[in-house]
């Protein structure tokens, strides 16, 4: 993948048929790319839900691997890069999951993570910071606005402090309070990646023009177009 100005990428989407609670057909697939080719998204992760509770990976990696050849038979010419990911959600024991590097973006060392929804531990820190220090992976947690409210901006920006990256979704810079709590983490370095986190073409349509107008304005285009080069970066920082 070639890094040359004006590229955007979208780090966070379920637009994969058939894998979690995102989109329902190749066709509804196929019209999600439409709309993120028009609002100039030419790099997209594919980032289906992955439960340990409730999935084995080889089930997931197949299906994953399945539903990707589908979507990919059907893509016409200009539509943009697909590069297959996972959001894996946190789990007591996380660190001993073998199939863990699998679960990577691409062929990156990038493994995208859904922290709990309520105060993080001290274990569950500690387990972030152990993956990260194993030099394999580079860990992102998943819209990390969704984990302010209960209390975790000091743990974020300790781990931010160790390395770990975090992605904004791109709804987020919506709304005056909430967007200008985003601007004041985008300021002080805890934004690192952004994502539309897109499910389907109603309620939760691809949407990354919203983050990236807004930060366009308020920051300026070199600050939006770090934010994405950094992106293709790590994806390009490949793991052999
Ligand atoms: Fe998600």
């Amino acid at each position: 993948m070639m890094n040359k100005s004006g590229q955007r990428i979208d780090f966070h989407s379920h637009i994969l048929h058939r894998m979690d609670d995102g989109s329902l057909t190749p066709e509804m697939s196929l019209d999600m790319l439409r709309e993120q080719m028009r609002q100039g998204v030419d790099h997209i992760v594919l980032t289906p839900h992955f439960y340990a509770s409730s999935d084995y990976p080889e089930h997931f990696l197949t299906k994953r691997r399945q539903r990707l050849e589908e979507l990919t038979a059907n893509l016409t010419p200009g539509m943009p890069v697909l590069i297959p990911g996972a959001e894996v959600q946190y789990f007591d024991g996380i660190t001993a999951m073998e199939e863990l590097p699998q679960m990577r973006i691409g062929r990156s060392r990038c493994l995208l993570i859904e922290m709990p929804f309520l105060p993080w531990t001290g274990r569950m820190l500690d387990d972030i910071l152990e993956l990260t220090h194993r030099g394999q992976y580079r860990i992102i947690l998943a819209h990390i606005e969704r984990y302010l409210s209960y209390g975790n901006e000091p743990a974020l920006r300790k781990l931010a402090d160790s390395g770990v990256l975090m992605q904004a979704n791109s709804a987020s810079f919506q709304g005056i309070f909430r967007s200008r709590k985003m601007l004041r983490l985008l300021d002080d370095g805890l934004i690192h990646l952004l994502g539309s986190d897109c499910h389907n073409t109603a309620a939760r349509p691809p949407n990354l023009e919203t983050a990236c107008s807004f930060i366009e304005k308020k920051r300026g285009a070199d600050v939006l177009q770090n934010i994405m080069n950094r992106g293709l970066h790590l994806l390009n920082e490949t793991t052999e």
